[in-house]
């Protein structure tokens, strides 16, 4: 497939479902020269059915970005074929979910390997360009778990708090440059993410202790699975990103999320922490 070098070109990690995808297709629309990536060429199916039907075209790409020398071999074919990348974001992900005490620590480094370290392999693969160009925006999919932590996703949130920080830190030291890095923090939305959620191995260990409040956290999860919302609101919000000259550092998205983040900062600790316990787990 033959790049359009007048577009801006947007790179897509995570493509092959949820919002990753809905993302491609959205920017497509919109005329970006979009690129997704995926661990498998054979997951980017959906991507490309859609994609016709919608009478649009995206580039598929087989990466796999939890590895350095991958990485280091296909980027430049894609600088080569495509041109610069305007703006990357940093959307694969999923979660473990346990009790922290379950979790084992090859556990959370494999996730810290995708949630973290990937978005930061790919960041410093486009980086050179774009500091070259003095353009380009780095937007990474954080999530509300980015901004308060919820009992039993404890390493699922340190994965999106580290994400946070560095993205912080990351967007003071490259606009002078002119690169706008942005953080966006969805809430529930209906993807493949649940099924793709990979349970601790000890999270339902009768030797520990949370057996009653994981049946309950259960059962209540349910309840907020439903309300799980259309991930295009999502995809719009990455366009606003891009288009936008200079991008706030924060974007939630959803109502949970705005919930949440507000209710955060205007109740008192102690009682916003007990709140999430009652609506979890108590
Ligand atoms: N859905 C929500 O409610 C929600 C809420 C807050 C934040 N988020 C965040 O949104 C992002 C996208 O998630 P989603 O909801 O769209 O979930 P999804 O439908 O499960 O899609 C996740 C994508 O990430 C890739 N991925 C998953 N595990 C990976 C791994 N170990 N290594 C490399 N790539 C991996 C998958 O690509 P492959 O084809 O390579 O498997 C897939 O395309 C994630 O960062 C997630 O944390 C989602």
């Amino acid at each position: 497939m033959v790049a359009n070098r007048q577009s801006q070109t947007v790179l897509i990690t995570g493509a092959s479902s949820g919002i990753g995808k809905v993302t491609c297709l959205y920017l497509a629309e919109k005329g970006y020269n979009v690129i997704g990536t995926s661990r498998a060429s054979s997951r980017l199916g959906d991507l490309y059915s859609e994609a016709d039907q919608r009478g649009v075209s995206v580039h598929g790409l087989e990466l796999d970005i939890n590895s350095d020398a991958e990485v280091r071999r296909v980027m430049p074919e894609v600088f080569n074929q495509f041109g610069d990348i305007h703006a990357l974001v940093n959307n694969a992900g999923y979660s473990v979910w346990g009790p922290v005490e379950s979790v084992s620590i090859d556990e959370m480094k494999t996730l810290f390997e995708t949630n973290l370290f990937a978005a930061v392999r790919m960041t410093q693969s486009v980086l050179p360009g774009m500091i070259e160009r003095g353009a380009g925006k780095i937007i990474n999919i954080s999530s509300i778990l980015g901004r308060l932590a919820t009992p039993f996703n404890g390493v699922y949130a340190a994965s999106k708090f580290a994400l946070e920080g560095l993205s912080e830190s990351m967007r003071t030291e490259v606009s002078p440059l002119g690169v706008h890095v942005a953080l966006v923090e969805p809430g529930l939305f209906e993807t493949e993410f649940q099924r793709n959620q990979v349970r601790a191995a000890r999270a339902d260990d009768p030797k520990l202790a949370y057996a009653p409040y994981v049946q309950r956290y259960n059962a209540r999860h349910q309840t907020y699975d439903r309300l799980a919302s259309d991930p295009v609101k999502v995809s719009k919000v990455i366009h606003k990103i891009i288009r936008s000259r200079r991008p706030a550092l924060r974007h939630p998205v959803g109502l949970e999320a705005h919930a949440g983040i507000i209710g955060s900062r205007l109740i008192p600790g102690r009682l916003f922490q007990w709140m999430l316990g009652r609506a979890t787990m108590r």
